[in-house]
């Protein structure tokens, strides 16, 4: 009996070992060589879904890239100087972008104060990405990613290549910052503690649900609050000038990677928070809102609604839906006025 399940669980293995071992997948990040996207690549290498890795930055992508080659796993690295060729080739055949490209916060600054930077950044790497590959699923961690995305969406849309389904926000840091919060105030496993946020990724636009946690007493607690919607500001105080958080996002930025390569791979249920192009609130003109979208081989297969939330909670997804209109206008305007 015991053997005949052991045999059984073996097949199973031999079975989902050979069925990812068919699957080839190249991931490519932009900005490879930065605070996140070093640590981004490292965690990439050491997942066995990724069997290509293609690292591209203005500088020393092709270092990062010998580094990383040196650990002893299966998928091959590649890193691409900075010309209009080592772009092309570092997008051409990917299944996944990263974006990390662009200027961090220093203390003072919101993520709004980046935009002047990062939205021409990421504009001309999203028409990189529009022409070298336009089916890939589209990443954005550079901020601001309230407008960072519907950057991305307008120029893939003037490409004529938009695939709403395949271009996602990495809100990822937001749930995971909410969930390590509270297992510190409950005493508990943070593994254990699934806390929805949704809204977009920048101050009163991040909205945890508390209600639908196992802890709706948490709903009143104003410093929690604080702490999940101003995650970010305490890390950018406390590197005091040198950046903002990049191993926490590394990690969230794999994390999210590794559930649609997952769930492109076939596994079903897999269900991730990301800021996407939604129906959510489409009749209040806000085009793109943060929820939890399951995914799938067709990148967001379906997105969750909100939900059943407490009133206090409502009155903070008003604010958030203020906010986040003016930030998706403002990213959409961006690429109308330069294209
Ligand atoms: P960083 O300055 O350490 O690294 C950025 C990298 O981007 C640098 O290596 C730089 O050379 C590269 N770069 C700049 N322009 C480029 C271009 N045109 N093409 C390719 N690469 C280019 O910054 P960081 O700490 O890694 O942060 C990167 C971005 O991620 C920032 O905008 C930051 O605000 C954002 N961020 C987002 C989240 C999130 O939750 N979404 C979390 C943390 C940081
Ligand atoms: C974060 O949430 O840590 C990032 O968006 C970086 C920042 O500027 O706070």
């Amino acid at each position: 009996m015991f053997a005949a399940r052991r045999a059984f669980s073996g097949a199973l293995q031999t079975r989902a070992f050979s069925a990812s071992a068919r699957d080839l997948s190249k991931v490519t990040v932009l900005g490879a060589a930065g605070g996140i996207g070093q640590p981004l690549s490292l965690l990439l290498k050491l997942n066995p879904r990724v069997t290509d890795l293609a690292l591209y930055d203005i500088r020393m992508a092709p270092g990062v890239a010998a580094d990383v080659s040196h650990i002893n796993t299966k998928s091959k690295v590649t890193g691409y100087d900075p010309t209009p060729s080592g772009l092309a080739a570092a997008l051409n055949g990917a299944e996944v972008v990263l974006i990390p490209a662009g200027v961090p916060r220093k203390p003072g600054m919101t993520r709004d104060d980046l935009f002047n930077t990062n939205a021409s950044i990421v504009r001309d790497l999203a028409k990189a990405a529009a022409a070298s590959a336009p089916d890939a699923n589209i990443l954005v961690i550079s901020n601001p990613v309230n407008s960072t995305v519907p950057i991305v969406a307008e120029v893939f849309k003037k490409a004529g290549v938009y695939n709403p389904k395949r271009l996602f926000g990495v809100t990822t840091l937001d749930v995971v910052r909410a969930s390590r919060f509270v297992s510190e105030i409950k005493g508990s496993d943070p593994a254990d503690e699934n806390i929805v946020v949704v809204g977009g990724h920048s101050g009163v636009t991040i909205v945890p649900l508390f209600s639908q946690s196992s802890h709706p007493d948490l709903v009143g607690n104003a410093d929690l609050l604080k702490r999940v919607q101003f995650g970010g500001d305490e890390v950018v105080q406390a590197k005091d000038g040198a950046g903002s958080a990049t191993l926490s996002m590394a990690m969230a930025g794999a994390r999210f990677a590794e559930s649609l390569l997952k769930a492109a791979q076939g596994e079903k249920g897999v269900i991730e928070p990301t800021f996407v192009d939604s129906p959510l609130y489409k009749d209040q003109g806000i085009e793109f809102f943060a929820s939890q979208v399951e995914l799938g081989p067709n990148g967001a297969e379906k997105i969750l609604p909100v939900g059943k939330i407490d009133a206090a909670e409502q009155t903070l997804l008003d604010a958030c839906l203020s906010d986040l209109k003016k930030n998706i206008a403002k990213g959409v305007a961006f690429v109308a006025e330069n294209p």
